[in-house]
């Protein structure tokens, strides 16, 4: 049977549907043997029969096998030809477990011909020489057809396939609006969807075992509005849902009028009476546009030339390796290959990466497409560059810029290299797992108000901010922007998405991205009703600080810009060699005010030899992620849900870890929906929670918490899960591990890990049972240790006067504030005279006694990775406690023998007295 349960519980019918089909094989293959050997058979029919009737309901929504075999197969079955029946069953699992339908070297025809014709070879997917493989795709029709109509129009669109086509399709045919949502949610390989004028708002049969996976308002907004508004919402839902699909429009009726006004949401509109051709050569030429990736086209096609090397490297086209006596097995370890397309050349159909003007350009164009930007620049060294790169471009000295302290150490060098004046924002502490969540908006909020008070508004130019989080907290960005637009109209947001490179291929996630974020703000503002919304609701608000922080504030339309900056490591989520990255950009003031900033601070970062393969594979992660993102992330979570649930519901496991939950990582006061569980809540409430919860978690990471193994985390991950079975992971706290899925997470890969916490779980249990006294004495203080509270986790202390703006308390003598020039602070220190070395009592002594103790440096233990202390921020009684009370053995910017690096009493008096 269907585990339906399961279904909703991981939102996604990919496995499921699997598991039913070998399931199916299994049980069909019995009763064809027990019905050979006149068996009794009636429990086999009624297994065989309950697992037809849990298929039937979604397979319409995939034309593999398509509703024409599922009949077939049907026939077969109810006519008790079971070993024909099985023989169908077995070949299309095979088809579906090993995906080999999906090399597109076959399709299954329609009628009773389907087992001779073609059914074999779509099955086998073997890829004969006169049916090269080439990838397959679904199309959806949305039209009320009749079966005839229906088929007529499969056998037209299949009459135009040539040998030459580079792909092949199949469609899916539904009546209606509410199905073409389902079918969008259930079905990755759609690529395309034709919206033809007659199709119904709701289904004619029961969807109820589907409820999970429909739109609960599109029947209704749908109902009694004409042909041209109906294909216009159901255009704009699936664009919000899947906007990589293809749209097309097939109207009979004034095709020249409504290309006129609906062509924006179609890539074409067509007259239905035209015959298909035109459509067919479309959805190919859509499909292509996706596929083609310009800059890997072209390093394949140069790698291809012969050529004579008269400049520098060497290593091109592999001449200082392949007639080597030492290190020829550098190409039989890599492949000849990647020398060949290894060159310095700009020219022969390459291109530059510092000025673009080829195949990189392009590139870089179709990446802005797939992610949504308005712009996107390819990075070469990793988002600690990008991060660099955005900050130079957007900042001059003296700018103030708002910073969550934890965030990654590229932004903290970044600031300092720009001059900015940092206010460091404190995220949200979660002291019993020793991490923080994310920076609430309050906090972000009374920081601006607390600058506009002292006079400072002006000044302030950028807010940056993590998302997600390193441990999976996701912003809502579209409220934070609002917000700090209402209070600073032109302020500038540069979120760090180096976690958050794959969000976009979700609709759940998509919303809480940067770049969707910023084209939803940007209409917003245009639309017309809001700027008299807008109006109203900023007459009713009164203007004092607690009523602001308290309310919900929306930007003034008409002072209001969207700039709006995103770095993503794509090599970290998604396809891509190490170190590439991606800068994406929607700034309305771009090409005004930030394009000749940023080519500096590009060329400033950026090497005059970018390397090759790694901008090749940002380009054709960029074309994978156009045409498969959707399904690879819906895939991901769906094993992060599994991994979740096999992890706590294993009584063995639960006695010594339980995964984290979005009610340990997020306290109720910013989850205004007040869900625990919402990735366990099936995805209508899961997308809910998402619109409305100040933060919410990314399912795809889990922490594991371990404090009952009286194990810290940085031991378990190191002698448990990588010296004993080679599991590689990257954070830990003092009692938990990160577990990040990614999108080549395996189903057998997650079964490894389970298998492996077993091992562990049995291995702690057994050792526990032979423990002596004295043991189990230490075991247990071991286990306090990891479960009782630790020392806080600090917050920002602040800067020594000597290093904070020294226009602080604003012209007019308002209240001071926080930011502190961290780039003088930094190059003080550069003069050794200035600075001295201090172990941790020491400087707990001179605090005692009222003397500020100031570091000259970043301090950085890792984990958790962050800087509890950066140059010119005081020393404070609970950041001493918390570096006690850690036992990380890596403590960057501190030297264990000599201590901390602070400035000397001298030092400090002589720059509180120099000139900023
Ligand atoms: C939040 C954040 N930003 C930026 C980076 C740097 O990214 P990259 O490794 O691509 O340089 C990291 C690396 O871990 C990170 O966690």
């Amino acid at each position: 049977m269907v585990d339906t349960s399961s279904v909703l519980a991981y939102n996604s019918w990919w496995q499921a549907r699997s598991d039913t089909w070998s399931r199916l094989e299994e049980a069909s293959a019995q009763l064809a043997a027990a019905a050979m050997s006149g068996q009794p058979a009636d429990e086999l029919t009624g297994t065989v029969s309950g697992l037809l009737d849990a298929l039937t309901p979604v397979e319409q929504y995939w034309a593999f096998p398509g509703p024409e075999v599922h009949r077939r197969i049907r026939e077969l079955f109810a006519s008790a030809s079971y070993g024909r029946f099985a023989l169908l069953v077995a070949r299309i699992t095979r088809a579906m477990v090993t995906e080999s339908y999906r090399t597109g070297t076959g399709w299954v025809p329609a009628g009773d011909d389907y087992e001779e014709a073609g059914l074999d070879e779509a099955a086998a997917g073997q890829a004969g020489p006169d049916r090269p493989s080439r990838p397959y795709f679904e199309v959806l029709v949305v039209e009320t057809l009749t079966p005839a109509q229906e088929h007529a129009l499969r056998e037209e669109l299949r009459g135009w396939r040539r040998t030459a086509d580079h792909f092949s399709y199949e469609l899916v045919v539904v009546g209606s609006a509410e199905e073409a949502i389902i079918a969008a949610r259930l079905n990755a390989n759609l690529q395309a969807c034709v919206i033809g004028r007659r199709f119904a708002p709701a289904a004619r049969h029961d969807l109820s075992s589907l409820a999970d996976f429909a739109d609960s308002r599109i029947a209704a907004d749908l109902d009694g509005q004409p042909p041209d508004e109906r294909d216009k919402v159901l255009a704009r839902r699936l664009a919000r849902l899947r906007p990589e699909l293809d749209l097309y429009l097939l109207t009979e009726i004034d095709v020249e009028n409504i290309a006129g006004h609906l062509s924006h949401h179609f890539r074409r509109v067509f007259h239905a009476q035209e015959g298909t051709l035109e459509l067919h050569r479309s959805i190919l030429a859509g499909v292509a546009a996706r596929y083609h990736a310009p800059f890997f086209e072209a390093l394949k096609h140069y790698s291809q030339q012969p050529a004579g090397v008269f400049h520098a490297l060497p290593i091109s086209q592999g001449n200082s390796i392949v007639g080597s006596h030492w290190i020829s097995d550098m190409v039989g370890f890599y492949g000849l290959d990647i020398f060949l397309a290894e060159t310095s050349a700009t020219g022969g159909g390459l291109d530059s990466l510092l000025e673009p003007t080829g195949p990189l350009r392009q590139a870089q164009q179709l990446a802005a497409e797939t992610f949504g930007a308005r712009r996107t620049f390819f990075v070469t060294n990793g988002t600690s560059t990008a991060n660099k790169i955005v900050a130079q471009a957007l900042i001059a000295p003296g700018d103030i810029v708002l910073v969550d302290r934890n965030c990654h150490q590229s932004h903290h060098y970044g600031l300092m290299l720009a001059g900015a004046h940092v206010v460091y924002l404190n995220a949200y502490p979660l002291h019993e797992y020793s991490m923080y969540g994310g920076v609430p908006l309050r906090e972000i909020k009374s920081r601006l108000l607390a600058l506009r008070a002292a006079g400072k508004l002006d000044r302030v130019r950028l807010l940056m901010l993590t998302n997600c989080t390193f441990d999976g907290v996701v912003y809502d960005v579209q409220r934070v922007m609002e917000e700090c637009l209402a209070i600073k109209p032109d302020l500038v947001f540069l979120w760090d998405e180096a976690w958050f490179a794959f969000a976009r291929f979700h609709p759940v996630y998509r919303p809480r991205t940067a770049m969707r974020a910023a084209r939803t703000l940007a209409e917003r503002l245009r639309a017309p009703g809001y700027r008299s919304a807008c109006e109203q609701h900023r007459a009713d608000l009164p203007d004092d600080d607690e009523s602001l922080l308290a309310r919900r504030l929306y930007p003034d339309p008409a002072r209001a810009r969207v700039r709006v900056y995103a770095t993503q490591s794509t090599h970290k989520t998604l396809t891509s060699l190490r170190q590439g990255s991606m800068i994406h950009v929607h700034d309305q003031d771009f090409a005004q005010k930030v394009e000749e900033s940023f080519h500096e601070a590009y060329m400033t970062h950026t090497s005059t030899s970018p390397n090759y393969q790694i901008l090749a594979s940002l380009d054709i992660g960029r074309r994978q992620v156009a045409l498969e993102g959707y399904e690879l992330v819906a895939r991901q979570l769906e094993s992060a849900a599994r991994l979740r649930n096999a992890i706590d519901t294993h009584p063995l496991l639960a006695k010594y870890m339980r995964t984290l939950w979005t009610a340990d990582l997020i306290p109720a006061e910013f989850r205004e929906s007040g869900v625990d569980r919402p990735l366990f809540s099936g995805l209508d409430i899961m997308s809910q929670v998402w619109e409305t919860d100040e933060f919410v978690l990314d399912p795809s990471r889990i922490s594991l918490y371990i404090g009952l193994t009286g194990i810290d985390g940085a031991t378990f991950k190191r002698e448990q899960l990588m010296d004993k079975f080679g599991i590689q992971i990257n954070k830990t706290s003092r009692n938990t591990v990160l577990f990040m899925t990614n999108i080549g997470t395996t189903r057998s890969s997650v079964a490894y890990l389970i298998e492996v916490l077993v091992k562990i779980a049995r291995d702690l249990e057994e050792s526990a049972e032979e423990m002596s006294p004295t043991q189990q004495a230490a075991h247990a203080r071991a286990v306090l240790k990891q479960t009782a509270p630790s020392a806080p986790l600090p917050d920002f202390s602040g800067f020594h006067p000597a290093f904070l703006d020294r226009g602080a308390g604003g012209p007019d003598g308002g209240p001071p504030t926080p930011e502190g020039d961290v780039r003088r602070a930094f190059f003080v220190s550069y003069d050794d005279a200035r600075c001295e070395y201090l172990l941790a009592d020491d400087v707990g002594q001179r605090m005692e006694v009222g003397q500020p103790v100031v570091s000259a440096t970043f301090v950085t233990p890792y984990p958790p990775g962050f800087p509890v202390l950066v140059p010119g921020q005081l020393f404070s009684r609970e950041i001493l406690e918390f570096m006690r009370s850690l036992d990380t053995p890596e403590v960057h910017g501190y030297d264990p023998q000599a201590g901390y690096r602070v400035y000397t009493s001298k030092a400090l008096e002589i720059a509180q007295d120099e000139p900023a």
